[in-house]
C-alpha cells in the first residue's frame, strides 16, 4: 500500500518536474536570434555571430509592436540588452532585418554597393513614389533622375539663385509671428514653420506658393499625407495625381515654360527621347514637395525648441550674429553663414539629438547576398541604421543626453555631410539625402532671421515628447513667446 502510494507521488513528482521543462525544450527547437523571420535563414547558414532577441517561430508578429512611435528607442536598448549593437537581427511581421547601432558597420550598411535599394511599402506605391528619386530601383532610370535632380534642383548655383526666395519667405514668417503675438498672444511656430517649408519647395518645384490655389490645396495634402495610413494613402495619391496633373497640363498650354526656372520647367524641357511619362513627372515633383516640407519645418521646430528652453545658448547666438552682422543693421545674408559657427553648432547638436530621421527615415535592401560585419545577410534583407542610438552613445558622445552646441566649435570642422558615420543625419553613400546642401541652407538663414529679429520665450513648459511618424516630430506643438529685440 505504502510503496503504491509513493510511486504515485514519485511518478506525479517526475511529471510536474518535467512538465515545467516542456515549454522550454520546445523552444529549443524552434527559437532563432532575430525571430520568426530568420528561421529559413538559420537552418541554412550557421551563422554564430549574428545575435538578436529569440522569440519562438510561432511569433509571427514579430518585433511588430516594438516599432510605434518610439521605434528608434525600443530599438537602441534592446540592442544594448543583447549587447547587439554592431548588429542586429530582427522580424517586422516577416520581413527580415538587420539593425546598426554603430558607425563601422553603418558605413558597410550605406556605402557598400549591396544595400542600393530600398524596400517599398504600399502606401509609397499609392503615393507614386515608387517612380520618385528616393524609392526608385537602383539603375539607369534612378541615375538619369538623381543627375537631374542634382543640376537643376541641388546644385550650388540653384541654391543661391533662390536666397531671394527665401528672404521673402523669411518676411513673411516674421509677420506672421508678430500677427500671432498680437491675436493670441503667443506664437505656435508649427504651422508657421509649415507654411514657409512649403512656399520655399513650392517655389523651387512649381514656381508658385501656397497663396497660389494649386498650391494651397497641394499643401494641404502634404499635411494630410503625413498621416500615414493605407486608405488615406489611396484617395490622397488619385487627389495629388490629378492635380500635378493639372499642373501640367497647364503648363504645357501657356507654353512659357521654356522662360521659367522651376523644376517643373527642367522635366518639360527634356529632350524628346529623355522626357518621363507623366505618371512618373507626377512622382517625381510630388516626392519633392512631400520632403523639402517635412524635413525643413520639423528641424527648425526642434532648434526652436532647444533655444526656448536654453536661454543662455540663444543669447549666445545672438551676441554672435550682433557682433558679425551687426544688431537689426541689415538682415543676415547666405554668405554670413560661414562666419557664423556657433550657430552651425546650434544646428548639429540639434540634427544629434533630435535626428529627423533617426532610423535614416528610409530603409535599405540588399540587392545581393551580403557580409556585414562578418555575418552572412542574404539579398531581400532589409537594413536600418539607428543614427539616433549612434548619436546618443556614450561610448561616441562625451556626456551624450546634455545639449552641448560647444562640442561642435571643439570639434572643429565635422563634417555632418555623410563622410563621419558618428552623425550623419543626411545618411551615406549613393542613396545619401541629395537636399543637404539645400536643407542646411534654408534652415541656417531662417534661424538666424528669427534669432536676429525676437528674442524667444517659454510661454508655458517645454516639452521635448517625440513621435515618429514619417519623421521625428516634437510630439506636442511648441508654444512661445517672441519679443522683438531692440
Ligand atoms: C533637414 C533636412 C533633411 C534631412 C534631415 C533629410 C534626411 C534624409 C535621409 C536620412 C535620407 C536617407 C539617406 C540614406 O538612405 O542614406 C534622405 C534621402 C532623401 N532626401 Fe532628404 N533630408 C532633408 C532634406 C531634404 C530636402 C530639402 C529634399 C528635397 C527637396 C530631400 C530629398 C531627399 C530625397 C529625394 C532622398 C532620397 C535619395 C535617394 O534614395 O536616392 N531631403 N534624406
Amino acid at each position: 500500500m505504502i510503496t503504491a502510494c509513493s510511486l504515485t507521488l514519485l511518478l506525479l513528482f517526475f511529471f510536474f518536474f518535467f512538465s515545467l521543462f516542456i515549454p522550454f525544450l520546445l523552444n529549443l527547437r524552434f527559437v532563432v536570434p532575430g525571430g520568426f523571420a530568420w528561421k529559413k535563414y538559420h537552418q541554412n547558414h550557421k551563422n554564430h555571430h549574428l545575435k538578436g532577441p529569440k522569440t519562438t517561430c510561432g511569433n509571427f508578429l514579430g518585433f511588430l509592436p516594438q516599432m510605434g512611435p518610439l521605434a528608434h528607442r525600443n530599438l537602441a536598448t534592446m540592442a544594448t540588452s543583447l549587447r547587439a549593437n554592431r548588429l542586429m537581427a530582427v522580424s517586422l511581421g516577416s520581413v527580415r532585418m538587420v539593425i546598426s547601432s554603430h558607425p563601422e558597420t553603418a558605413r558597410e550598411i550605406l556605402c557598400g554597393p549591396a544595400f542600393s535599394n530600398r524596400p517599398i511599402k504600399e502606401s509609397t506605391r499609392l503615393l507614386m513614389f515608387d517612380r520618385a528619386i528616393g524609392f526608385a530601383p537602383y539603375g539607369n532610370y534612378w541615375r538619369r533622375l538623381r543627375k537631374i535632380a542634382s543640376s537643376h534642383v541641388f546644385s550650388p548655383r540653384r541654391i543661391s539663385s533662390l536666397e531671394g526666395s527665401r528672404h521673402a519667405i523669411a518676411n513673411d514668417m516674421v509677420e506672421r509671428v508678430c500677427v500671432e503675438m498680437n491675436e493670441r498672444g503667443f506664437v505656435e511656430l508649427r504651422g508657421i514653420l509649415q507654411k514657409g517649408s512649403l512656399d520655399n519647395m513650392l517655389e523651387s518645384v512649381f514656381g508658385i506658393n501656397s497663396d497660389n490655389e494649386g498650391g494651397e490645396l497641394l499643401g494641404l495634402m502634404v499635411k494630410e499625407g503625413y498621416e500615414w495610413g493605407k486608405r488615406r494613402c489611396n484617395i490622397l495619391g488619385g487627389r495629388v495625381s490629378d492635380l500635378v496633373t493639372l499642373f501640367l497640363k497647364e503648363r504645357r498650354k501657356d507654353g512659357d515654360f521654356k522662360l521659367r526656372k522651376d523644376f517643373l520647367r527642367v522635366l518639360l524641357s527634356l529632350k524628346e527621347e529623355d522626357l518621363f511619362l507623366d505618371t512618373d513627372m507626377v512622382g517625381v515633383l510630388c516626392e519633392m514637395v512631400f520632403r523639402g516640407v517635412d524635413n525643413i519645418a520639423i528641424l527648425l521646430e526642434w532648434i526652436m525648441a532647444r533655444m526656448v528652453l536654453h536661454q543662455d545658448i540663444q543669447a549666445k547666438a545672438q551676441n554672435e550674429i550682433d557682433a558679425y552682422i551687426g544688431h537689426q543693421t541689415r538682415h543676415i545674408q547666405d554668405s554670413d553663414i560661414a562666419n557664423l559657427p556657433y550657430l552651425q553648432a546650434i544646428v548639429k547638436e540639434v540634427l544629434r539629438l533630435h535626428p529627423p530621421g533617426p532610423l535614416l527615415s528610409w530603409a535599405r535592401l540588399a540587392i545581393h547576398d551580403v557580409h556585414v560585419d562578418k555575418c552572412f545577410i542574404p539579398a531581400g534583407t532589409t537594413a536600418m541604421v539607428n543614427m539616433w542610438a549612434i548619436a546618443h552613445d556614450a561610448s561616441i558622445w562625451a556626456d551624450p543626453w546634455s545639449f552641448r552646441p560647444e562640442r561642435f566649435v571643439e570639434l572643429g570642422d565635422f563634417s555632418i555631410m555623410g563622410s563621419d558615420l558618428r552623425l550623419a543625419p543626411f545618411g551615406s553613400g549613393r542613396r545619401a539625402c541629395p537636399g543637404k546642401a539645400l536643407g542646411l541652407a534654408t534652415v541656417h538663414l531662417w534661424l538666424a532671421r528669427i534669432l536676429q529679429r525676437f528674442k524667444w520665450l517659454p510661454s508655458q513648459t517645454v516639452d521635448l515628447g517625440e513621435c515618429l511618424k514619417l519623421s521625428l516630430e516634437m510630439k506636442k506643438p511648441l508654444r512661445c513667446y517672441a519679443v522683438g529685440r531692440q
